[in-house]
């Protein structure tokens, strides 16, 4: 490690975000993140697919973008736009897309074309933590709307949109994770969409649809994206390839209007997005994206039962929760007694990791007694090692769950 001698802080810019804690590993049974099933990494495929697209066109990683302009390497987007027309009927051409480094680089682009400090956006009460954290660090006013089993309610939409027109404010845009929502996993139906689309008409703010889950469905039917359902080109889609193949590999994507994507680009300065990734994702998902997404669905599934169960067994009655359409996290709501931030303290020091429900929301209150679990990382047998610990960390600095595994415990 290199010897600290130099003080820096002394140049240091106001207005930086604290600095970062350093890694200290994965938790034993970590529960946190977006993280993929490492047993359904598609390795063989995308060993093969390296090696074919390497050897064809390899010379190409001599030019910034592979040659193919700075919107990315245009056979994956030529995959997408196929993609995205088959299973969410948008209709766009390579051209309409920006390949970006995860849909977070997507975040940050349409942020920084649309935001100025002091701004208001709309956007799900309970939702991602990088979208929340990225707002609260550009001074940008989110007003949360509350949700229920088909996603973000249209009749406290209207009333919010109502309230802010009453008091001069037009919020920037509508940010919604419509087709399996990040915390809660609801899909919202079309019936919804359509809804949703009109207040938006209606009152002239546009929409930012993130899409990175929609295609984790257990059945695999979607409906339309609201880019797609759209009559007027209101509406910015993002989705990203770190849910269905891996998140390592940092590749995201933006479908919007050129008007849009011409002022992403010129913010986007880093001369393109990681091109061995781009390659080796549209070599290995033309061919196999339509039978290997299936394969990790049910899988996922398979998990999704183990946690239930799990969660049934060793908190019984005392985790709520509503079964998710598709995705990789269930929320759980505990006894209001529960303060979720403190559990994770005590649960990450017994080597269990959750993300805690004010993190992934507007309302801390409202969230307070929550959690978030991604069942998608870790093994079945570390799914029901690591509840049966949670709870009874629980228990111990709680004094719920009283029962677990129906055998009644003393705090
Ligand atoms: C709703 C949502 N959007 C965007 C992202 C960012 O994903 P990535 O940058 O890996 O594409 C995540 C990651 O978990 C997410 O949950």
């Amino acid at each position: 490690m290199t010897s600290a001698t130099f003080d820096f802080s002394p140049l240091l810019p106001a207005g930086l975000p604290a600095p970062a804690a350093k890694w200290t590993g994965l938790a034993k049974y970590s529960f946190v993140g977006g993280n993929n099933d490492p047993d359904q990494v598609p390795v063989e495929g995308l060993i093969h697919s390296m090696t074919a697209v390497l050897e064809r066109e390899g010379t190409t990683l001599a030019t910034y973008g592979l040659a193919s302009g700075p919107q990315g390497y245009h056979a994956l987007r030529e995959f997408l736009s196929a993609k995205l027309k088959r299973d969410a009927g948008i209709h766009c051409v390579a051209e309409d897309i920006l390949l970006v480094s995860g849909s977070l680089q997507a975040l940050d682009l349409v942020n920084a074309t649309l935001l100025a400090r002091g701004d208001t956006v709309i956007i799900e009460r309970d939702t991602y933590q990088g979208a929340l954290t990225r707002l609260a660090r550009l001074g940008v006013n989110a007003v949360g709307i509350p949700l229920d089993h088909e996603g973000m309610r249209m009749d406290a939409l209207a009333t919010a949109l109502a309230d802010l027109k009453r008091r001069g404010v037009t919020p920037k845009y509508i940010y919604t994770i419509p087709t399996v929502q990040n915390p809660t996993g609801t899909i919202m139906p079309e019936a919804r969409r359509t809804e949703l689309l009109k207040l938006s008409e209606q009152y002239g703010v546009p929409i930012f649809e993130d899409d990175c889950y929609a295609d984790l469905i257990w059945d695999g039917r979607r409906p339309p994206a609201l880019h797609a359902m759209s009559r007027n080109g209101n509406v910015i889609h993002i989705g990203s390839f770190s849910k269905s193949i891996a998140p390592a590999l940092r590749v995201g994507f933006i479908v919007a209007p050129w008007a849009m994507l011409s002022r992403m680009l010129a913010l986007k300065t880093d001369a393109g997005s990681g091109a061995l990734e781009q390659m080796v994702l549209a070599e290995y998902c033309t061919p196999h994206f339509t039978s290997h997404v299936p394969k990790l669905t049910r899988g996922l599934r398979t998990k999704l039962d183990t946690l239930m169960e799990a969660l049934n067994e060793q908190f019984g009655t005392s985790a709520e929760f509503e079964e998710p359409k598709g995705g990789i996290f269930l929320w759980v709501k505990l006894p209001d007694q529960v303060d979720t931030l403190k559990l994770y303290q005590s649960a990450l020091s017994a080597g269990v990791a959750i993300n805690p429900g004010p993190e992934w929301s507007t309302d801390k209150a409202h969230a307070g007694s929550r959690l978030r679990l991604c069942f998608a990382s870790p093994s079945h047998q570390q799914i029901r090692e690591g509840i049966a610990l949670l709870a009874e960390v629980c228990r111990k600095e709680f004094g719920v769950p009283a029962r677990s595994a129906n055998v009644e415990k003393r705090a």
